[in-house]
């Protein structure tokens, strides 16, 4: 089914992988819903993509404020606004020190990670489930297929992604409801901008947006780029505990050697 001439939600559309996302999609006649906190990010965004005859909408909103989430779900569904697809994609990964775990920040990446996604879920499925149709796609992480070292917030986050989607799919299967996970591996956008380490086959941002259209277009169930890093990180996930350690703990060490 080609996303076009739809009704699209996306998260995290004021940077990076959102963005992009928001901007291909506009040329193909989609109405955008475009959710961040960065609100003059976002009114750019919609005043430079294609326009569209009912207008985007773009939303200003913490999405680990579930009252928030709440008031735009309310909004959209009062307006009338039956949305085909749901990106889900708003992000953060604040690290993680093993020797002194800020439990507030841990606590804060599963609420936009995780939580932020599942609030839009709980009170936008019940309309898809009404019309029978609809799109739900998470954006998940490689990251979340195993634990990564240093990582086990952001980690944790997406692990839990992962098996919320694939136990709604299973819910929802009867309701012709699309539900796919994203599993980007690295790609270019600010949020990798800040690391400081040797990032292996990545990718820029308008590539991973092109693969994600094409993905969910093709109705799959799961959208893993780029190739070389899914797979390894599929490998990864069938290793033994402890072998699986020792090849992560190496390639800390060569990190930062
Ligand atoms: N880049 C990669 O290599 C990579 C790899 C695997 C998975 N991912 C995932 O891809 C998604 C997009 O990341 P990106 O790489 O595009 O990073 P990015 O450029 O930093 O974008 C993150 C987006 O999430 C939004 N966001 C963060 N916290 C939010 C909050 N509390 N409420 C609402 N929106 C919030 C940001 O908007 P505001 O700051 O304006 O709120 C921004 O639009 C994330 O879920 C990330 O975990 C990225």
């Amino acid at each position: 089914m080609k996303l076009q001439n739809k009704t699209i939600l996306i998260t995290g559309a004021s940077s990076g992988i959102g963005c992009e996302l928001a901007r291909q999609l506009a040329h193909e006649s989609n109405r955008l819903i475009l959710i961040a906190r960065r609100d003059d990010l976002l009114r750019q965004l919609a005043s430079t993509i294609p326009a569209h005859p009912h207008d985007h909408i773009t939303f200003q909103c913490d999405v680990s404020d579930a009252d928030q989430v709440k008031d735009i779900c309310d909004w959209l569904i009062s307006a009338g606004i039956d949305i085909d697809a749901l990106i889900l994609n708003a992000g953060v990964n604040s690290g993680f020190n093993i020797r002194a775990i800020d439990l507030a920040t841990f606590q804060q990446q599963m609420q936009v990670n995780f939580f932020g996604a599942v609030s839009f879920v709980a009170h936008l499925v019940p309309q898809m489930i009404d019309r029978q149709s609809g799109i739900i796609a998470v954006t998940g992480s490689l990251a979340g297929y195993r634990g990564v070292p240093g990582a086990a917030a952001y980690s944790s986050s997406k692990g839990a992604l992962m098996n919320f989607i694939d136990s709604i799919r299973i819910d929802l299967q009867k309701n012709n409801i699309q539900c796919t996970l994203i599993s980007p591996g690295f790609v270019k956008t600010p949020m990798t901008d800040k690391n400081d380490f040797i990032m292996p086959f990545m990718i820029p941002v308008e590539k991973a947006a092109t693969i994600i259209i094409r993905g969910l277009e093709r109705r799959k169930t799961e959208i893993r780029f780029p190739w070389r890093m899914s797979t390894a990180a599929r490998l990864g996930r069938r290793l033994p505990d402890a072998l699986y350690a020792r090849i992560m703990q190496n390639g800390r060490k060569k990190r930062c050697e």
